[in-house]
Parts: structure tokens; C-alpha cells; sequence
């Protein structure tokens, strides 16, 4: 296989490295827009030298963003190269073009890295569908906000001590709000069920909320009750369809999610003979997610492609109900839904999920976490 590398940044250096000791997979060509020079590949800062290289098979695109990387895979899979990429933001938002074009051209698409790093998560998926259907996925797909819950909850560190703690650990970006705000977790939670449930999601029906505004005096509360606050997916096929949210999530301690330490995932399925089950490790770093991509090139080298077929378009209907805690706002519709007091938050009564998301819109300086 010949590769053409998009992006020589965390992703892709580890890429050149693991690859570099596997003779039937070699970087050839490197999209950098940097002055770099490498032992075994060109350096080039114009894309169209990859395109036009007719020797190269294969595009590994892990540039990141939406354009041009997006104009970069297309132009990649309309020239007949396979694709693989780590993008999850490219995958989920262009998923109603991308698959199907990857279905015409028929070229081999991957992305196992896009969700869940290091895990190997939609290769997973993909096996338990030869024999098994799937009814849930979801979990701690962001660690980069479970490393922020943890140390409030481990430590008693207040939210913005330990975002900071995590910028300087390299554990989150300067701009945290792709990770803290939800829309990291939000696409991975829609590829993950698009795959798993054969379907692509209407994503404006998805509601994602972030812990942006979690204080120490929340997480205080929940330790009291036997609570540990974990940022969570959640897609899941239901009698009504299906319902898929992404939001802060109280989970009982001795659950193996209220256990996830530092930037670790916990992202777990329930199939119909294999039950429930969960994989944990590594959702980022340089080599964990390199290593998956370059698992991904040697499932090309070998024929294999997407996880899934393009699936019908559907709306997640959000059909489920949960109690949450809220804290930093109130009004009559939050009173008359109003179980208990929890400290200097209340807890509701069960609340359709959409609802309570488009209360919060309404009150973007308060806090809320489903109670699990
Ligand atoms: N980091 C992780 O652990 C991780 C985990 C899972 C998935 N991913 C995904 O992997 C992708 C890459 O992430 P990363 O962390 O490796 O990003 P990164 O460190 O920022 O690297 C991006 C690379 O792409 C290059 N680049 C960006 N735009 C370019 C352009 N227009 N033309 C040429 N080169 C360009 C950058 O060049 P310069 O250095 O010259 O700016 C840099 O080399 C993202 O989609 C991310 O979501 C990352």
C-alpha cells in the first residue's frame, strides 16, 4: 500500500512512525504545512501532488477541522483512492454524502480511530453485527472532560482549577469547548449508532449540553448521595425508534463508568446474545490512535470497507424520560417538575430528555445531569 499522509501533527507523526516498520505499508507522500523533511517520504504542501500521484492507493486524512479536509477525502474517493481517517467531525457532519459516495465509488472507507481512539470501538461494533443485534451504545467517549470530572470528584478541584490542570497536561485544547461543550461527544455518538443500528441520525434531533458550568459544589452533593458526574453518550433503539443524547450523566458508584479515571473511555453496547459490554481504554493520545488508523489500512490493504451500510435517514425521537439535577436557574416549568432538594440544586420528577435540553437553551448559565 502506498499512503499519501494528510496532516503531520500528533496523529499523523504516529502514523509515519508505525508504519515505518511495516514494509507493506508505506507513507510515501506527506501533506504538511510546515518545512519538514522525512527520511522516507516527500513533503509537500500542496494536495494535488497526492491526488495526481497515481502510484499512491491510499489517503490517510488526519488534518482535522471540516475544509479542506473534507474537499481532500471527496477529491481523494472521486480519484478511486481508499480513504482512512481519524476525523470525527468530517464523518458525522458529511455522513449523508460521504457513505453513499464511498458505496459508488467502490473504494474502501475507514475511520475506526474517529471514535474512541486507541479502543477500536466501531471495529467492535461492526463484528458484533455479523451474528448479534445491537440495542444501545454509548458511554465516556471524551477524556478531555472525564479527566476535568475526575479531578473535581477525586480531588475537590472546582471547574475552572481543573480544565486549567488539563491544558497544561496537553489533555485540552486552548479552545476546550469542542470537548467540554459536547459536540466531541455528540459525533461520536451519532457515528457510533449510525453504524450500530444501520441508520443515519437526523442530527439536529440529537441534544448535547456540556459541563462548562459544573461548580465543586455540585460535584459535592453528588459524592454525598454516591453519585459520580460523567459526561455520557447515549443512543439507544427503543419500541418508539430511536433515542440519542448527549449530557452530563450521575452515575452510581461501583458502576464500572463511575470508576473511569483521568482521560480514560468507557464506551459500551448491548447486543441481543452478548449482552451488555464495555470497552476501556485510550480515546486519544499519538500512538493509541495511530495505531487504529494504521489498523485501518491494513483492513484496506486486506479488502475490508465501512462498518456499515448507508442506513435510512432517521429523526432520534428522544422517547425517554429521566430525573435530573439542575442547579443555576429556575421558572414555573422547572418548579411545577420540581421531586426534591438537592442541596443548592433541585432534582425533577422524570422529564421528557428533549424537554429538559430545550429548557437548558432557555437558561445557559445553569447546570443539569441526568440521574442514571
Ligand atoms: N490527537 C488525538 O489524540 C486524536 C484522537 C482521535 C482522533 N483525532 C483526530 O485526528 C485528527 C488530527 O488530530 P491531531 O491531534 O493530529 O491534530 P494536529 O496535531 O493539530 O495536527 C494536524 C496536522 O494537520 C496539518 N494541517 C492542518 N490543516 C492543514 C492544511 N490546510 N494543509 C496542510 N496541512 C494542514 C497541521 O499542519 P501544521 O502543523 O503545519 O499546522 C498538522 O500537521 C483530527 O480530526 C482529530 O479529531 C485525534
Amino acid at each position: 500500500m502506498n499512503i499519501g499522509l494528510l496532516g503531520f501533527g500528533t496523529v499523523g507523526k504516529g502514523v509515519y512512525d508505525i508504519t515505518a516498520t511495516h514494509p507493506d505499508l508505506q507513507v510515501t507522500r506527506v501533506l504538511c504545512r510546515r518545512d519538514l523533511t522525512l527520511p522516507d517520504a516527500q513533503v509537500t504542501h500542496d494536495f494535488y501532488d497526492i491526488l495526481n500521484d497515481e502510484s499512491i492507493d491510499t489517503v490517510v486524512e488526519v488534518l482535522g477541522g471540516l475544509h479542506p479536509a473534507w474537499d481532500y477525502v471527496k477529491a481523494a474517493i472521486l480519484a478511486g483512492k481508499n480513504v482512512v481517517t481519524a476525523n470525527k467531525a468530517l464523518v458525522n457532519h458529511f455522513y449523508d454524502e460521504l457513505i453513499p459516495l464511498v458505496e459508488q465509488s467502490g473504494v474502501k472507507f475507514r475511520c475506526t480511530a474517529a471514535v474512541g481512539g486507541g479502543i477500536g470501538w466501531l471495529t467492535e461494533l461492526e463484528r458484533v453485527k455479523r451474528i448479534d443485534t445491537l440495542s444501545k451504545v454509548g458511554g465516556i467517549m471524551n477524556g478531555t472532560c472525564n479527566y476535568i470530572l475526575d479531578n473535581m470528584t477525586t480531588k475537590g478541584l472546582d471547574y475552572g482549577v481543573a480544565l486549567k490542570q488539563a491544558q497544561e497536561l496537553g489533555y485540552a485544547e486552548a479552545d476546550p469547548s469542542a470537548d467540554v461543550d459536547g459536540p466531541d461527544t455528540w459525533n461520536k455518538t451519532i457515528i457510533s449508532a449510525n453504524i450500530a443500528f444501520d441508520v443515519s441520525l437526523d442530527k439536529t434531533s440529537v441534544p448535547v449540553c456540556g459541563i462548562r458550568n459544573i461548580s465543586a459544589v455540585d460535584v459535592a452533593e453528588f459524592t454525598k448521595r454516591g453519585y459520580v458526574c460523567k459526561m455520557i453518550g447515549t443512543a439507544e433503539k427503543g419500541e418508539h425508534g430511536i433515542s440519542a443524547y448527549v449530557q452530563p450523566t450521575l452515575v452510581p458508584n461501583g458502576e464500572p463508568a463511575a470508576a473511569v479515571p483521568m482521560n480514560y473511555n468507557l464506551i459500551s453496547m448491548v447486543g441481543s446474545n452478548s449482552g451488555p459490554r464495555s470497552l476501556f481504554g485510550q480515546g486519544a493520545g499519538r500512538y493509541p490512535t495511530a495505531y487504529n488508523v494504521v489498523q485501518d489500512c491494513v483492513d484496506v490493504l486486506n479488502g475490508v470497507g465501512f462498518y456499515a451500510s448507508y442506513g435510512q435517514p432517521v429523526a432520534a425521537n428522544n422517547d425517554v424520560a429521566l430525573s435530573y439535577y439542575v442547579r443555576g436557574a429556575s421558572d414555573a416549568w422547572l418548579e411545577g417538575n420540581v421531586s426534591e432538594s438537592w442541596g443548592e440544586g433541585v432534582l425533577t420528577k422524570p422529564v421528557a430528555v428533549a424537554e429538559m435540553h430545550a429548557w437548558l437553551k432557555q437558561h445557559p448559565d445553569a447546570f443539569i445531569a441526568a440521574v442514571n
